[in-house]
């Protein structure tokens, strides 16, 4: 049986940087910012700028750090919940601009856990003989549905794209990624955007406490299923919604600061780009060396959930 691995990652952000400054008008302040999110900048497209500009620069990042040409790429997939267009997804146009050969291409939105979803899904393609190169990008425009007019959630949110690259792994790559990936759609109600208005609205401490409790259950629920724990993880990876819940959940885990990645403290939370932003951001720190195990976990919209092991 094949198993899948990732051999190159990427990442952007749009060049505009937002300060917590920005944001005093609405009745905030930097410290207020800082001590309840650690959040100090984060980058919004600007005016006339496509999100699929972004994602094709994460993509063109993580081939070259594969080593892959964009010919060999036989399927493609980007979590987003706020494409360009409402139709066509940004996949199919990616896989153009990138010179991939007609492959299958598509979006999926599993809000902040999208990453993990597309994660598991091009594993799959690679795991079943479908796929032998798959792209998996998550790119999202936060600003894009940002009620800028609301303290409690315009600070929060920020533009990025990560991307990996999902091949079979060499011989005698034994162990198989593991996901579980999950929904509980009676909370909905809780963190929604509506095409009527297409901005985001949270109930914030709500949706912490739910966060904390499920990215730790499931990221227990991930390994032991595996017959690992925590000790056997290089890395721990949440979805980066905010640094209080990171430090929250790895420490309910028991995963010391030297093994968690937080990336949050520049860029925001970008929604499902966060978790490839945080391993890139891992990976040029020289935080994961080959053969370490990763584990990655996220919370979103729905609400969705997924925790995944994979080894770099
Ligand atoms: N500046 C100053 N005061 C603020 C701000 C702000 N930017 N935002 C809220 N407040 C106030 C509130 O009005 C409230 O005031 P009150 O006590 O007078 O009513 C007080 O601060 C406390 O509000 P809480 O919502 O309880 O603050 P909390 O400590 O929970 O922090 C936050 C709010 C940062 C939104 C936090 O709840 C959070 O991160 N929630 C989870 C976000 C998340 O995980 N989302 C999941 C994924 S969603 C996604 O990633 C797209």
């Amino acid at each position: 049986m094949t198993t899948a691995t990732i051999t190159g990652v990427g990442a952007a952000l749009p060049a505009t940087v937002l300060g917590n400054d920005h944001f005093t008008p609405l009745g905030t302040s930097h410290e207020w910012i800082v001590k309840r999110t650690g959040i100090h900048t984060r980058h919004w497209l600007g005016p006339g700028e496509s999100l699929a500009g972004l994602a094709e620069q994460a993509c063109r990042e993580a081939l070259a750090d594969a080593g892959r040409d964009a010919r060999e790429v036989d399927h493609v997939v980007v979590s987003t919940v706020t494409p360009d267009r409402i139709t066509p997804g940004i996949a199919p146009g990616l896989a153009t601009r990138l010179g991939a050969p007609h492959p299958p291409a598509l979006d999926l939105n599993a809000a902040c856990a999208g990453f993990l979803y597309a994660l598991d899904h091009a594993c799959a393609q690679i795991e079943s003989g479908r796929a032998r190169c798959v792209l998996v990008c998550a790119a999202e425009a936060l600003s894009r549905i940002t009620d800028t007019t609301d303290r409690s959630t315009a600070v929060l949110f920020g533009d990025a794209a990560g991307a990996v690259v999902v091949t079979p792994a060499g011989p005698g790559a034994g162990e198989r990624p593991a996901f579980r990936l999950g929904s509980d759609g009676r909370h909905e109600d809780l963190l929604y955007a509506d095409p009527t208005d297409r901005l985001l609205r949270m109930s914030g401490r709500e949706v912490y406490e739910f966060a904390v409790g499920t990215m730790v259950e499931q990221t227990r629920a991930v390994l032991s299923g595996c017959g690992l724990t925590l000790a056997d993880v290089g890395l721990f990876i949440g979805h980066q919604a905010n640094a209080r819940i990171l430090r929250a959940v790895a420490a309910e885990l028991g995963v010391p600061p030297s093994r968690t990645e937080i990336s949050i403290e520049n860029v925001g939370n970008t929604s499902s780009a966060s978790i490839p932003f945080a391993l890139r951001q891992a990976r040029n720190r020289g935080r994961l060396r080959p053969g370490d195990r990763i584990a990655m976990a996220a919370f979103g919209a729905g609400f969705v959930w997924g925790a995944g092991v994979i080894r770099w």
